[in-house]
């Protein structure tokens, strides 16, 4: 079974089970919240943005004209599918991380034949509930056991992961993670996924600000919504006032970084109120709320090398906007 912060998402579970579930969620959601906001450089992590509408609101981000990352990796693994398979060989169990509506998967669950389970891993009940009904009669015979859980501190998978594992890290996720945190997250998998695995990383590459701001703050303002909505949850959850018309939604591009920095800025001098705790914002003042790093084929090969995965190859798009890469651990 996985670890603490981590259950299988529980298709007639004991509802006790579940209640204590959503208590830990929210008391982890509180005491992020509250720690974040009283940091001098205020930050609050990404993965409370995926609440069932922060969800809804990427699904809508990935379909946007500016969003190129969705449409590149579904292009790869539609041209590359029967490339990538012979490349994995045997594979029984296929564990995603930060797995989303799963639909890019699918497709790489239709290239890999013999495969028997599906474990999809990620925060967003709300997502993974969706994923799991929308797959199943896609793939007959395929067993599905999502995992609700933190995929950064994921120890144990559930025991339908059997035989030789692939790991998958879609939507170039991975660059939401610091460097450091990337590192650690990759020895973490080697552990989980176990001798002999491969695994493959959709990795957005380094490119021109002018492609890479308007994918993080597109014309229609839904990048903005996904941002902000992460202000209606913690009012609605956290007993919040915070006025959402009074912050905006900034990306900035890092070139030093080489990273996409996204903040929620204050438009006006304010004290907000959060679980009873007052917060005061000088005018300008952010919260940074994600980063997306870019990576060269190289530089995300010699991380992924100091955490003992070996690159066995890498797939990129004509234009060299993104990248998947296929690691293996020996
Ligand atoms: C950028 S979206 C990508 C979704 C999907 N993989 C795709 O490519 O479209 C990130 C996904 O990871 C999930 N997520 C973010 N942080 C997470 C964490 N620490 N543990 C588990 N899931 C996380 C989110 O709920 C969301 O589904």
């Amino acid at each position: 079974m996985a670890g603490d912060t981590s259950s299988v998402l529980a298709e007639d579970g004991p509802d006790a089970a579940a209640s204590e579930t959503t208590a830990d969620a929210h008391a982890e959601f509180a005491q992020a919240v509250l720690e974040g906001l009283a940091r001098q450089k205020r930050s609050l992590p990404s993965r409370f943005l995926y609440d069932a509408r922060g969800s809804e609101l990427f699904e809508e981000i990935t379909r946007l004209k500016e969003y190129y990352p969705t449409r590149a990796e579904t292009a790869l693994l539609q041209t590359h599918g029967a490339d990538i398979a012979e490349h994995v060989g045997e594979a029984d169990s296929l564990v995603e991380f930060g797995s989303g509506s799963s639909r890019k998967t699918s497709l790489l669950i239709g290239a890999l034949e013999g495969l028997e389970t599906y474990i999809p891993i990620d925060v967003s009940e709300t997502y993974l509930a969706e994923a799991a009904e929308w797959l199943a009669p896609q793939h007959d015979g395929l067993t599905i056991t999502p995992l609700v859980a933190d995929f950064t501190k994921t120890d144990a998978l559930p025991d339908t992961a059997r035989g030789q594992k692939l790991g998958y890290f879609s939507g170039s996720t991975i660059g939401n993670l610091t460097r450091d945190e990337a590192m650690a997250f990759l020895l973490n998998a080697a552990q989980l996924l176990g001798r002999d695995s491969a695994f493959l990383v959709a990795i957005d590459l380094k490119k021109s600000p002018d492609i890479l701001i308007p994918a993080y703050d597109d014309a229609e303002g839904v990048s903005a919504s996904f941002s902000l909505n992460l202000l209606t949850r913690i009012n609605r959850e956290l007993d919040g006032n915070f006025d959402i018309a009074r912050f905006a939604h900034r990306a900035i591009y890092n070139e030093p970084e080489g990273r996409i920095e996204i903040y929620l800025e204050s438009l006006a001098g304010q004290t907000v109120n959060v679980l009873g705790r007052d917060f005061a914002f000088a005018e300008g003042e952010r919260i940074h709320t994600e980063f997306s790093h870019k990576y060269s084929i190289e530089g995300f090969q010699a991380l992924a090398a100091t955490a003992g995965w070996r690159g066995v190859t890498a797939w990129t798009d004509p234009d060299g906007l993104f990248s998947l890469h296929l690691l293996r651990r020996d």
